[in-house]
C-alpha cells in the first residue's frame, strides 16, 4: 500500500528484542539498558499474527532485529513459520552482529533465509572491543565465516562511519569483501537524543569518498538507499547517508519494536501502540493500516529533532 506521500510501504524491521550480548557506543548507553517486564516484550505469536497483517497490506520484506535478533528465543522458528505459512513475504533477512551464527547458521540456511547483515565496524580487534565495549572479533568472523559455509546467500557487511576509529580503513574492507566475495557498506553515524558520541565520532560519506579518492559506480541505488564507489583499482564499497544525501522520500519501510509498537520513521517519535489488538486479527490490520498510511515525511536530524529510543530499543 502507498502512504499519503504516495510512497510504496512493503519492507519491516521487526525488532525481536531489546537486548544485545554487545553495548556498541553509538547504539546502546554505556549503563547498559533498562530491564524491560517480560510483559513489555512482544510474543512470538503476536509477532507472527503482525507480520501476517502486514504481509496483507502489501509488505514483501522482512527483516529481523534487536537489539541482536539471534538472543530472542525461538527467533529462527519464528523465520521458519513465516517462510512456510505467509508466502507473500518474499524476503526474510537478519541484521545481526554475527557472534551466533555458528549455532544458528546451518538451519538459517535451511530455512532458504534471503540475506544477511553482519556489522563489523572495524578488523582490528582492540578497536572492535572498543566500539562493541567488550565484543571479540574473531567470534563475528567466525560467525561470517559458518554463515558462508553454510551456502547462506547474500551477505554483506555493515560498518558504521566513525570518525578517528575507520575511516582510515575503508581500503581495508574493501579487501575483505573482495577477498570474501562480499558487499560492504558503510553506515553514516547518526545522533541519538541519548547521545551516543555522535559530536565525536560523526563524519559524512562525502569526507571518506574525498579521502580516499572514491569514484562513484552506476550501480542501482534505489532497492537499499546504497551509492556505490569503488577504488581506481575496481575494489567496491557502498554507503549508506541518511546524513548527507537524505532519502526519506524514497523511504519504503516501517519498524516494529519489540515492545510492541508500529514506529513510522527511525527518526521521528510517532508510534502506534499495538498490544491492545493483539488477538483481534482486523484490529490490529486496521491499526497497522492507518499507522503505514500516516508515516511522516521524513527525518529532521538536522533541525536537531532526535529519536528518544536508543538504536537497540527500535533496530536499525
Ligand atoms: N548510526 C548508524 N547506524 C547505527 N547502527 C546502530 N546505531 C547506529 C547509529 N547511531 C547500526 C548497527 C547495525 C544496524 C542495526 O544499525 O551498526 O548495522
Ligand atoms: Fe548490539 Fe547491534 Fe546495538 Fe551493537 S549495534 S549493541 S551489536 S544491537
Amino acid at each position: 500500500m502507498t502512504d499519503n506521500f504516495t510512497r510504496e510501504i512493503n519492507y519491516a524491521r521487526i525488532s525481536l528484542t531489546d537486548k544485545c550480548n554487545f553495548r556498541c557506543l553509538y547504539c546502546m548507553p554505556e549503563c547498559g539498558i533498562e530491564k524491560k517486564q517480560h510483559s513489555d516484550i512482544v510474543s512470538l505469536d503476536n509477532i507472527f499474527d503482525i507480520i501476517k497483517a502486514l504481509s496483507e497490506l502489501g509488505i514483501k520484506k522482512v527483516r529481523f532485529t534487536g537489539g541482536e535478533p539471534l538472543v530472542r528465543n525461538g527467533a529462527v522458528d519464528l523465520m521458519k513459520k513465516v517462510r512456510d505459512e505467509i508466502p507473500a513475504i518474499k524476503d526474510i533477512c537478519i541484521t545481526t552482529n554475527g557472534v551466533l551464527l555458528p549455532q544458528y547458521a546451518k538451519e538459517l540456511s535451511e530455512i532458504g533465509i534471503n540475506g544477511l547483515n553482519i556489522s563489523i565496524d572495524s578488523f582490528d580487534p582492540e578497536k572492535y572491543s572498543f566500539i562493541t565495549r567488550g565484543g571479540k572479533l574473531d567470534d563475528a568472523l567466525k560467525g561470517f565465516k559458518c554463515a558462508k559455509d553454510a551456502g547462506i546467500e547474500n551477505i554483506k557487511i555493515n560498518a558504521v562511519l566513525l570518525k578517528g576509529i575507520n575511516d582510515g580503513s575503508i581500503r581495508e574492507f574493501a579487501d575483505f569483501g573482495l577477498n570474501n566475495n562480499t558487499e560492504v557498506r558503510f553506515i553514516e553515524l547518526m545522533p541519538f537524543s541519548f547521545g551516543n558520541s555522535y559530536d565525536k565520532y560523526g563524519i559524512t560519506s562525502k569526507e571518506v569518498i574525498e579521502n580516499n579518492s572514491l569514484i562513484k559506480t552506476e550501480r542501482d541505488t534505489f532497492t537499499n538507499n546504497t551509492e556505490y564507489y569503488q577504488f581506481s583499482d575496481g575494489a567496491e564499497v557502498g554507503f549508506i547517508r541518511p546524513i548527507s544525501n537524505k532519502f526519506c522520500s524514497k523511504c519504503n519501510r516501517i519498524r516494529i519494536t519489540a515492545d510492541g509498537k508500529m514506529l513510522l520513521c527511525l527518526h521521528r517519535t510517532d508510534e502506534v501502540d499495538l498490544k491492545g489488538s493483539f488477538g483481534k486479527f482486523d484490529e490490529l490490520k486496521g491499526l497497522l493500516c492507518e499507522g503505514i498510511k500516516n508515516k511522516p515525511e521524513g527525518h529532521d536530524l538536522c533541525g536537531g529533532n532526535l529519536q528518544t529510543r536508543a538504536m537497540n530499543r527500535i533496530g536499525g
